[in-house]
């Protein structure tokens, strides 16, 4: 396909991927941290029709998002080239609106960032909420990866008489069709987060389903303290299942995240590779070279 993939420097094993299976050109960019943290960036400009940017915004965030901003701005000056911005992981995803007076709404400054250096188009996967999607004004996908992770729990956990569990009302949705997928139950816990501190509380909560000795698969889109999945394992434990299994889009796993998730109780944790972790077991790129080449080659799509 005459497409070059950019491999930018937070997602260079899925650009390979990408650029592999679409059997296209792939460039790599040479990068430099200064002392002070800026990033010089030095990359040969794509050729030709299409060019996609592949670069998750996880943590270091503002790094990542800013070399993004860069390696989009040098694609798309004096190009004809179309510029796709594949972001697996959106960073600020989660400050869609103004919940408390004064906050600035996050997504919606990203949002116009990515657009003001030229990008046509943006893919993103599991995006937190809908509500962040609205900010942009170009055309912009976001993939699922629900069906990814429900076939490698399928294939891989063996789970017995699984059931699967959203941490929050938010995340139902989501859950509901892994469980659908999965052919078994689903449960909903009540959680809130204080919005000051940000501690997490799960409400002690009658499950109206007995999961002693079933296996339990909390599903999230993202993990990041990992306080959500704490407090929902330890408040399932209370019901005696057998194992419990953590799995998410996202696993931004901050500091000692995944220590403190398996230290309360839970047996596994699986994410996709929108991050690149060892628990990062699902690859996300079939799905985004699919939808790659749905854009630029339609016809070849079955
Ligand atoms: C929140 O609504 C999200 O879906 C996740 O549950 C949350 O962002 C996870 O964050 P943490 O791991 O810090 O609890």
């Amino acid at each position: 396909m005459d497409i070059s993939i950019v491999a930018g420097p937070s997602s260079v094993d899925l650009a390979t991927k990408v650029a592999n299976s679409l059997d296209a050109s792939l460039l790599s960019v040479d990068f430099r941290i200064f002392k002070d943290g800026e990033t010089k960036i030095n990359m040969s400009k794509p050729v030709g029709k299409n060019c996609v940017l592949i670069q998750s915004t996880y943590p270091p965030t503002d790094r990542h998002l800013m070399q993004a901003l860069m390696m989009l701005k040098k694609c798309s000056d004096g190009s004809l080239a179309d510029i796709l911005a594949v972001v697996p992981y959106m960073a600020y995803s989660r400050q869609d609106r103004e919940f408390l007076d004064g906050e600035v709404v996050s997504m919606a400054v990203v949002a116009r960032l990515f657009e003001c250096v030229g990008t046509r188009r943006l893919i993103t996967v599991d995006i937190h909420s809908p509500t962040s999607l609205s900010y942009f004004s170009i055309d912009v996908r976001n993939l699922s990866a629900i069906s990814l992770l429900a076939k490698y729990a399928i294939t891989n956990l063996k789970a017995s008489r699984p059931v699967v569990v959203s941490p929050d009302k938010g995340g139902a949705n989501r859950a509901r069709e892994f469980a659908r997928l999965l052919q078994t139950d689903m449960l909903t816990l009540s959680k809130r987060r204080d919005m000051h501190s940000t501690e997490v509380f799960v409400d002690k909560q009658k499950l109206n389903l007995d999961i002693a000795g079933r296996d339990v698969i909390i599903l999230d889109d993202m993990i990041s303290t990992g306080e959500s999945i704490v407090k929902a394992s330890k408040f399932l434990l209370e019901a005696n299942p057998n194992n419990i299994y953590a799995m998410c889009t996202h696993a931004v796993m901050i500091e000692n995240a995944i220590e403190k998730i398996e230290a309360a109780g839970v047996k596994e944790i699986i994410s996709t590779n929108s991050i690149p972790r060892s628990i990062g077991k699902v690859d996300l790129s079939p799905v985004i070279s699919r939808e790659i080449a749905s854009i630029i080659e339609p016809a070849a799509i079955r």
